[in-house]
C-alpha cells in the first residue's frame, strides 16, 4: 500500500535518468555529471522509495544512496521549467561541465590549451578527406561588391513571405555564398604563418574555429545554373552537385507546409557535420554552439542578401527525417539546423493569401 498521509522519509533526487549501457544499466545524475552502474537490488529500493513504502533504517544500501545525492531526506527544489525533461537533461546536462570544476592558474590555462589543441590536431588529421563529384565552379567575386550602406542594410533585413519566382543573376548569387561560407581570408589575422592551425575563418565568427555548417544550396532560379540540390565547397567557392530535384512542390511539404517558399530564387540549408565538433570538443555542451554558429551564418546571409537588395526568408521549422532524406543526410552526424531563403519578391511579412484569410476571419 502507497502511503501518502505522512511525511515522506526519502526523496529521490529529480535529476536522474536511467540507461541501458554497454551491456550495464547505468543511472545518471545529469545536473552533476555523474554516472553509477547499478544493481538489481539497488533498482528495488528505489521503486519501494519511489512508492512510499517505508524502508528499515539500517538497510545496507541506504547510506550509499544518501552519498551519492540520489536519494535524501529533505525534499529536492522544485524547478520551474515550461518543457519537457529531454530539453531540461540537455538543458542542466550541458552547464557546469567538469572540466571546468577547478579554478585554473593562467599556467595550467596555457598547458591544456596547448594539449587541447594538440589532441584535436591529432583527431583532425584522422578524418578521412571528402568525396568529389561534378562541380559547378562559381564565379570570381568582386572586392568591393556595391551594396547598400552598412545602415540602410541593418535597418532593411526582413522576413517577406511573398516571393515572385524571378531569377537572381550568378553574380549576386556567388556574392552572397562567398561572402557568407567562403573561406575568404588567408591565413588567421594575428597569427603567424610558421603556427599549424586548424581552425578556420570566416566572415561569421565559429565557436573554436571549427565551422561545422555546410551549405546545401537548393538553386531554383538562378541565371545560368541548372536547378538542383549541391554543396557548398567553401575551399574552391564552387558547387558539387547532388541531385535535380529542386521544385517548390517538393520543398513545401518539407518545409512544414509552408507555401509561402514558393517563388524563391534560393534557398540554404544549413546543416552541421557533428564529427567535426566532435574532434575538437568532448563534451555535449558544444552542442549548444552549433546552433549559435547557425545564427550568425544566418544573419550573414540575410544582410548580404539585402544589402543587393533581394528579400529574404527564414526558417527553422521541417520535417527532419523527409528533410534530411532530400538532402542525402540519413546518418546521424549531420544536423540540418535552419533554412534561409532568397529571392525576388515583396516585403510583405503576410502572403496574400494569409492576408486575405485573416481579414475573412476579422483579426
Ligand atoms: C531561428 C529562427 C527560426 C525561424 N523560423 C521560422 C519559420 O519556421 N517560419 C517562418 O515563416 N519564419 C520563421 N522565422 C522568422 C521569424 O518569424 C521572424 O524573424 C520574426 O517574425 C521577426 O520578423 P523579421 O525577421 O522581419 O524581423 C524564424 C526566425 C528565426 C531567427
Amino acid at each position: 500500500m502507497i502511503n501518502t498521509s505522512r511525511t515522506k522519509p526519502y526523496y529521490i533526487n529529480p535529476d536522474l535518468f536511467f540507461l541501458f549501457e554497454k551491456n550495464s544499466f547505468c543511472l545518471w545524475n545529469y545536473r552533476d555529471h555523474e554516472q553509477f552502474e547499478i544493481q538489481k537490488d539497488l533498482i528495488e529500493l528505489l521503486i519501494e522509495i519511489a512508492r512510499d513504502k517505508s524502508i528499515p533504517k539500517d538497510h545496507p544500501l541506504l547510506k550509499d544512496l544518501l552519498e551519492n545525492n540520489i536519494i535524501s531526506t529533505t525534499p529536492y527544489q522544485d524547478t520551474q521549467w515550461g518543457w519537457d525533461k529531454l530539453s531540461h537533461m540537455f538543458h542542466k546536462g550541458t552547464q557546469n561541465i567538469p572540466e571546468l570544476f577547478q579554478k585554473r592558474t593562467k599556467e595550467e590555462m596555457i598547458t591544456d590549451f596547448i594539449g587541447f589543441s594538440k589532441g584535436y590536431a591529432e583527431r583532425k588529421s584522422k578524418g578521412s578527406p571528402p568525396k568529389k563529384s561534378a562541380t559547378f565552379q562559381l564565379s570570381k567575386v568582386e572586392k568591393n561588391p556595391q551594396t547598400l550602406s552598412f545602415v540602410e542594410t541593418v535597418k532593411k533585413r526582413f522576413t517577406s513571405r511573398y516571393f515572385s519566382g524571378k531569377s537572381l543573376s550568378e553574380k549576386d548569387f556567388s556574392t552572397m555564398l562567398y561572402y557568407t561560407f567562403g573561406n575568404c581570408h588567408s591565413g588567421w589575422e594575428g597569427i603567424s604563418e610558421s603556427v599549424h592551425l586548424v581552425g578556420n575563418r570566416k566572415t561569421s565568427p565559429s565557436a573554436g574555429g571549427v565551422h561545422s555548417i555546410q551549405a546545401f544550396v537548393v538553386v531554383f532560379a538562378i541565371e545560368g545554373i541548372k536547378p538542383g540540390l549541391y554543396l557548398y565547397d567553401a575551399i574552391d567557392h564552387a558547387l558539387t552537385f547532388i541531385h535535380s530535384k529542386a521544385d517548390y512542390q517538393t520543398l513545401i511539404p518539407l518545409m512544414a507546409d509552408q507555401f509561402y517558399l514558393e517563388g524563391l530564387a534560393f534557398g540554404v540549408f544549413l546543416v552541421s557535420d557533428l564529427t567535426k565538433v566532435w574532434e575538437k570538443y568532448l563534451h555535449s555542451r558544444a552542442y549548444r554552439e552549433i546552433f549559435l554558429d547557425a545564427g550568425h551564418l544566418s544573419q550573414m546571409l540575410q544582410l548580404w542578401a539585402t544589402s543587393l537588395s533581394h528579400e529574404t526568408w527564414i526558417s527553422g521549422y521541417f520535417r527532419d527525417d523527409d528533410l534530411m532524406e532530400y538532402l542525402q543526410i540519413q546518418d546521424e552526424t549531420k544536423a540540418p539546423l535552419l533554412f534561409v531563403g532568397i529571392g525576388k519578391g515583396e516585403r510583405t511579412p503576410l502572403h496574400p493569401d494569409m492576408a486575405a484569410a485573416l481579414k475573412k476571419y476579422g483579426r
